[in-house]
Protein backbone atom coordinates (compact mmCIF):
# COMPACT_ATOMS: atom_id res chain seq x y z
CA UNK A 1 0.00 0.00 0.00
CA UNK A 2 1.15 3.56 -0.89
CA UNK A 3 -0.05 7.27 -0.27
CA UNK A 4 1.52 10.67 0.05
CA UNK A 5 3.15 9.77 2.97
CA UNK A 6 6.74 10.22 1.75
CA UNK A 7 9.76 8.50 3.89
CA UNK A 8 13.54 9.49 2.40
CA UNK A 9 16.02 6.60 4.30
CA UNK A 10 19.66 7.26 4.85
CA UNK A 11 22.23 4.70 5.28
CA UNK A 12 26.13 3.84 5.15
CA UNK A 13 26.28 -0.34 4.87
CA UNK A 14 24.41 -3.25 4.19
CA UNK A 15 20.80 -1.95 4.62
CA UNK A 16 18.73 -5.39 6.26
CA UNK A 17 17.14 -2.38 8.08
CA UNK A 18 16.52 -0.99 4.84
CA UNK A 19 15.15 -4.18 3.79
CA UNK A 20 12.95 -4.47 6.27
CA UNK A 21 11.31 -1.21 6.11
CA UNK A 22 11.06 -2.06 2.21
CA UNK A 23 9.57 -5.79 3.23
CA UNK A 24 6.60 -3.99 5.15
CA UNK A 25 3.30 -2.84 3.71
CA UNK A 26 3.40 0.51 4.83
CA UNK A 27 0.82 3.60 5.13
CA UNK A 28 3.95 5.49 3.12
CA UNK A 29 6.38 5.30 -0.13
CA UNK A 30 10.03 5.19 0.15
CA UNK A 31 10.93 7.94 -1.91
CA UNK A 32 14.71 7.76 -1.81
CA UNK A 33 17.60 6.17 -0.37
CA UNK A 34 20.62 8.06 0.21
CA UNK A 35 24.20 6.68 1.10
CA UNK A 36 27.24 8.55 2.05
CA UNK A 37 29.46 5.68 0.91
CA UNK A 38 29.34 4.05 -2.54
CA UNK A 39 28.78 0.68 -3.25
CA UNK A 40 26.89 -0.33 -0.22
CA UNK A 41 24.43 -3.39 -0.55
CA UNK A 42 21.97 -0.73 0.65
CA UNK A 43 22.15 0.88 -2.34
CA UNK A 44 21.64 -2.58 -4.20
CA UNK A 45 18.71 -2.98 -2.19
CA UNK A 46 17.23 -0.14 -3.09
CA UNK A 47 17.62 -0.48 -6.85
CA UNK A 48 16.08 -4.13 -6.49
CA UNK A 49 12.96 -2.29 -4.96
CA UNK A 50 13.41 0.41 -7.73
CA UNK A 51 13.74 3.26 -5.35
CA UNK A 52 15.83 6.00 -6.26
CA UNK A 53 19.15 5.89 -4.93
CA UNK A 54 21.69 8.68 -4.45
CA UNK A 55 25.53 8.83 -3.02
CA UNK A 56 26.73 11.73 -1.45
CA UNK A 57 29.66 11.21 -0.29
CA UNK A 58 31.43 12.78 2.92
CA UNK A 59 34.99 12.59 2.09
CA UNK A 60 34.65 15.27 -0.86
CA UNK A 61 33.30 18.04 1.77
CA UNK A 62 35.36 20.13 4.26
CA UNK A 63 33.20 20.27 6.85
CA UNK A 64 30.30 18.46 8.40
CA UNK A 65 27.95 21.52 7.91
CA UNK A 66 28.69 21.55 4.54
CA UNK A 67 28.14 17.68 3.72
CA UNK A 68 24.77 18.00 5.73
CA UNK A 69 24.00 21.31 4.09
CA UNK A 70 23.95 19.52 0.59
CA UNK A 71 22.47 16.24 2.30
CA UNK A 72 19.42 18.82 3.08
CA UNK A 73 18.93 19.77 -0.17
CA UNK A 74 18.66 16.66 -1.74
CA UNK A 75 16.18 15.30 0.97
CA UNK A 76 13.97 17.91 0.40
CA UNK A 77 14.16 17.55 -3.15
CA UNK A 78 11.88 14.75 -2.25
CA UNK A 79 9.64 16.75 -0.06
CA UNK A 80 9.95 13.94 2.74
CA UNK A 81 7.58 13.66 5.22
CA UNK A 82 10.20 11.37 7.26
CA UNK A 83 14.30 10.74 7.37
CA UNK A 84 14.56 7.45 8.52
CA UNK A 85 18.18 7.05 9.67
CA UNK A 86 18.88 3.22 9.23
CA UNK A 87 22.39 2.77 10.08
CA UNK A 88 23.91 5.89 8.46
CA UNK A 89 26.85 6.27 10.54
CA UNK A 90 27.34 10.14 10.49
CA UNK A 91 27.13 12.37 13.56
CA UNK A 92 24.26 14.94 12.23
CA UNK A 93 24.92 18.77 12.56
CA UNK A 94 22.92 20.87 15.06
CA UNK A 95 21.19 22.72 12.07
CA UNK A 96 20.42 19.85 10.14
CA UNK A 97 18.66 17.89 12.76
CA UNK A 98 16.93 21.12 13.99
CA UNK A 99 15.54 21.24 10.01
CA UNK A 100 14.25 18.00 10.69
CA UNK A 101 12.80 18.00 14.21
CA UNK A 102 9.81 15.66 14.81
CA UNK A 103 10.58 14.17 11.18
CA UNK A 104 14.11 12.51 11.93
CA UNK A 105 14.49 9.04 13.52
CA UNK A 106 17.08 6.66 14.02
CA UNK A 107 17.13 3.02 15.39
CA UNK A 108 19.73 2.62 18.04
CA UNK A 109 20.62 -1.05 19.74
CA UNK A 110 20.15 -0.34 22.76
CA UNK A 111 17.19 0.38 25.40
CA UNK A 112 18.13 3.94 25.80
CA UNK A 113 19.13 5.49 27.62
CA UNK A 114 21.43 3.00 29.09
CA UNK A 115 24.38 2.74 26.32
CA UNK A 116 24.53 5.26 24.03
CA UNK A 117 26.95 5.36 21.44
CA UNK A 118 29.37 2.56 20.12
CA UNK A 119 30.13 -1.20 20.19
CA UNK A 120 26.37 -1.91 22.88
CA UNK A 121 26.51 -5.67 21.99
CA UNK A 122 30.15 -5.87 24.09
CA UNK A 123 29.30 -3.44 26.75
CA UNK A 124 26.16 -4.81 27.20
CA UNK A 125 27.64 -8.61 27.77
CA UNK A 126 30.88 -7.09 29.83
CA UNK A 127 28.50 -5.43 31.97
CA UNK A 128 26.79 -9.01 32.17
CA UNK A 129 23.27 -7.38 31.70
CA UNK A 130 20.10 -9.45 32.05
CA UNK A 131 18.30 -7.63 28.80
CA UNK A 132 19.49 -6.06 25.65
CA UNK A 133 17.20 -3.98 23.19
CA UNK A 134 16.56 -1.75 20.37
CA UNK A 135 15.31 2.06 20.43
CA UNK A 136 13.18 3.82 18.04
CA UNK A 137 13.99 7.30 18.59
CA UNK A 138 13.34 11.03 17.71
CA UNK A 139 16.64 13.00 16.75
CA UNK A 140 17.71 15.49 18.69
CA UNK A 141 21.16 17.52 18.84
CA UNK A 142 22.38 15.07 22.05
CA UNK A 143 23.57 11.83 20.14
CA UNK A 144 21.28 9.14 20.58
CA UNK A 145 19.44 11.45 22.93
CA UNK A 146 16.27 12.21 21.58
CA UNK A 147 12.87 10.75 22.87
CA UNK A 148 12.00 6.88 22.61
CA UNK A 149 9.32 5.93 20.99
CA UNK A 150 9.73 2.28 20.77
CA UNK A 151 11.87 -0.12 21.99
CA UNK A 152 12.23 -4.05 21.60
CA UNK A 153 13.48 -5.67 24.79
CA UNK A 154 15.26 -9.30 25.08
CA UNK A 155 16.90 -11.36 27.89
CA UNK A 156 20.32 -11.79 27.14
CA UNK A 157 21.24 -15.63 27.40
CA UNK A 158 24.02 -17.58 29.06
CA UNK A 159 24.81 -18.66 25.69
CA UNK A 160 24.70 -15.88 23.55
CA UNK A 161 28.24 -14.29 21.54
CA UNK A 162 28.20 -10.99 20.45
CA UNK A 163 27.08 -12.15 16.89
CA UNK A 164 23.97 -14.17 18.07
CA UNK A 165 22.94 -11.63 20.36
CA UNK A 166 23.26 -8.75 17.40
CA UNK A 167 21.37 -11.05 14.85
CA UNK A 168 18.42 -11.41 17.77
CA UNK A 169 18.57 -7.35 18.15
CA UNK A 170 18.50 -7.51 14.61
CA UNK A 171 15.66 -9.21 13.84
CA UNK A 172 13.76 -7.42 16.54
CA UNK A 173 14.62 -4.45 15.14
CA UNK A 174 13.66 -5.73 11.59
CA UNK A 175 9.97 -5.84 13.58
CA UNK A 176 9.77 -2.30 15.08
CA UNK A 177 10.87 -0.04 12.91
CA UNK A 178 8.54 -0.28 10.49
CA UNK A 179 5.81 -0.65 13.09
CA UNK A 180 6.95 2.74 14.31
CA UNK A 181 6.77 4.23 10.76
CA UNK A 182 3.60 2.98 10.39
CA UNK A 183 2.23 4.92 13.18
CA UNK A 184 3.88 7.84 12.01
CA UNK A 185 2.75 7.61 8.84
CA UNK A 186 -0.47 7.23 10.25
CA UNK A 187 -0.20 10.38 11.94
CA UNK A 188 -0.46 8.92 15.28
CA UNK A 189 2.14 10.32 16.59
CA UNK A 190 3.31 14.09 17.06
CA UNK A 191 6.30 15.61 18.64
CA UNK A 192 6.06 18.90 20.79
CA UNK A 193 8.05 20.63 22.95
CA UNK A 194 10.52 17.42 22.94
CA UNK A 195 7.55 14.87 24.23
CA UNK A 196 5.93 12.33 22.05
CA UNK A 197 1.91 11.83 21.89
CA UNK A 198 0.39 8.93 20.67
CA UNK A 199 -3.23 9.32 19.79
CA UNK A 200 -3.44 13.18 21.40
CA UNK A 201 -2.25 11.62 24.82
CA UNK A 202 1.11 12.27 26.05
CA UNK A 203 3.59 9.34 26.60
CA UNK A 204 5.44 9.15 29.72
CA UNK A 205 7.45 6.07 28.38
CA UNK A 206 8.53 4.06 25.43
CA UNK A 207 6.16 1.24 24.21
CA UNK A 208 8.09 -1.77 25.06
CA UNK A 209 7.69 -4.93 23.44
CA UNK A 210 8.93 -7.90 25.24
CA UNK A 211 10.45 -10.61 23.27
CA UNK A 212 11.25 -12.92 26.50
C1 LIG B 1 21.19 -1.53 13.02
O1 LIG B 1 21.50 -2.57 13.89
C2 LIG B 1 20.80 -0.31 13.82
O2 LIG B 1 20.52 -0.58 15.15
C3 LIG B 1 21.99 0.57 13.78
O3 LIG B 1 22.66 0.25 12.60
C4 LIG B 1 22.37 -1.07 12.22
C5 LIG B 1 22.15 -1.03 10.74
O4 LIG B 1 22.23 -2.30 10.15
N1 LIG B 1 21.60 1.94 13.87
P1 LIG B 1 21.97 -2.48 8.58
O5 LIG B 1 23.05 -1.75 7.83
O6 LIG B 1 20.61 -1.93 8.28
O7 LIG B 1 22.03 -3.96 8.34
Amino acid sequence: MSNNYRIVVLLSGSGTTLQSIIDTDLPAEISAVISNKPDVMGLSRAQEAAIPTHVLEHTAYESREAFDHDLQGLIDEYEADLVVLAGFMRILSDDFVNHYSGKLINIHPSLLPSYKGMHTHQRVMDAAEPFHGSSVHFVNAELDGGPVLLQARLPVLASDSIESLELRIKTKEHLIYPTAITWLAEGRIELTDGEIHMDGKKMTGPVVMDYM
